[in-house]
């Protein structure tokens, strides 16, 4: 890429950042959008995450993808898999190795907001899976997809580890409306829904003992200072993470521990008061009613719901409506 093109895309990006991080701190109750926590170290931290005893998220997905995939690869016989928010796509693997199993893998597009993460997932995977064409795009999936032209059919769509929590709902119906548009009749989509449960077991999930997920909300402030040069400091906000049982989601906030300011070049100075909270992340947790009406609402229609044996999380398998998923 022209190097002139490389620094508008740069500074597009940094424009919008600070649009979306003043209009956030402005509002009464101040929010970041939680797509700024993954730079490289966040990413990392996301992973370290995924390890954690407490959360149980990844470990129950991998095993409900173990025990599912191969059936559904076999039925659908995907030859592109599309995946929004891939991260690692440490899962995806159990996706592709199917695909190769069927003998359907062809393409594989992993989007992500995290630019040089995905680029080292993209050439792990070119390594690991030569026979596939990975296609690594550097999007927010909010915007639309701009996918590469020429995608061999069918397509699989997948959004795992259930992100689309981080939506609420309108949004969330925004998102899979985007899909399902992208989506012929023999496509079919992907998701991967946390549950809900017992309120301890997802609080304690969000407030690990070791401190990784305080890190991570932290680290969006880090994000905040180096790429807008705001003075944010890092050790006068602390974690808080609860479940807000009216929306069946938990909240991600970071704390004001002392009256302050905080300076962002080019869009303001921000008062907190000692107490005052920024949300940077929801988290939702579904039952098949809520996402049969998200499903419903985006035009999908859900053909298998396939929750784990101890209902912690489940797989949900969708077309678009009047399409048959090549079943
Ligand atoms: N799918 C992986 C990673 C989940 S973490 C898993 O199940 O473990 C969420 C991922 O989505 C991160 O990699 C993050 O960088 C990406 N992400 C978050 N918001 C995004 C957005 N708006 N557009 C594209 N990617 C986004
Ligand atoms: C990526 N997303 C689905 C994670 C979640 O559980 O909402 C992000 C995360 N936040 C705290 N821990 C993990």
């Amino acid at each position: 890429m022209p190097e002139t093109t490389r620094s508008s895309l740069k500074s597009e990006r940094l424009a919008r950042m600070l649009d979306e991080v003043r209009a956030g701190l402005s509002a009464r109750q101040k929010e970041l959008p939680p797509k700024y926590f993954y730079d490289a170290r966040g990413s990392r931290l996301f992973e370290e995450i995924t390890r954690l005893p407490e959360y149980y998220l990844t470990r129950a997905e991998r095993a409900l993808l173990r025990a599912r995939i191969p059936n559904w690869i076999r039925e659908l016989r995907p030859r592109a898999l599309v995946e929004l928010g891939a991260g690692s796509a440490a899962k995806t693997r159990i996706i592709l190795d199917a695909m190769r199993a069927a003998g359907t893998a062809a393409v594989y597009v992993p989007i992500d907001v995290s630019a040089a993460f995905l680029r080292e997932t993209a050439n792990r995977l070119r390594h690991e899976y030569p026979e596939i064409e990975t296609r690594p795009l550097v999007a927010d999936m909010t915007d639309g997809l701009r996918l590469p032209a020429g995608l061999p059919g069918p397509t699989l769509y997948a959004l795992l580890g259930s992100t689309i929590g981080n939506f609420d709902d309108p949004a969330a119906v925004r998102l899979l409306e985007r899909i399902q548009a992208a989506m012929y009749p023999t496509d079919s989509f992907l998701l991967g829904v946390d549950l809900k449960k017992e309120v301890a077991r997802i609080e304690a999930a969000y407030n690990d003992a070791r401190g990784v997920t305080a890190e991570f909300n932290r680290n969006i402030l880090r994000v905040l200072n180096r790429e807008l040069g705001a003075d944010f400091d890092l050790g006068a906000f602390e974690h808080r993470a609860f479940y807000e049982g009216e929306y069946d989601h938990i909240e991600m906030h970071l704390v004001s521990l002392c009256d302050q300011q905080v300076t962002i070049p080019g869009a303001g100075v921000f008062r907190f008061r000692q107490g005052e909270t920024i949300r940077t992340e929801i988290s939702g947790k579904y039952d098949p009613c809520r996402v049969a009406k998200l499903f419903e609402a985006a035009g999908l229609t859900m053909r298998e719901w396939a929750p784990d044996a101890e209902g912690l999380l489940a797989l949900v398998l969708g077309v678009a409506k009047g399409g048959g998923g090549g079943a």
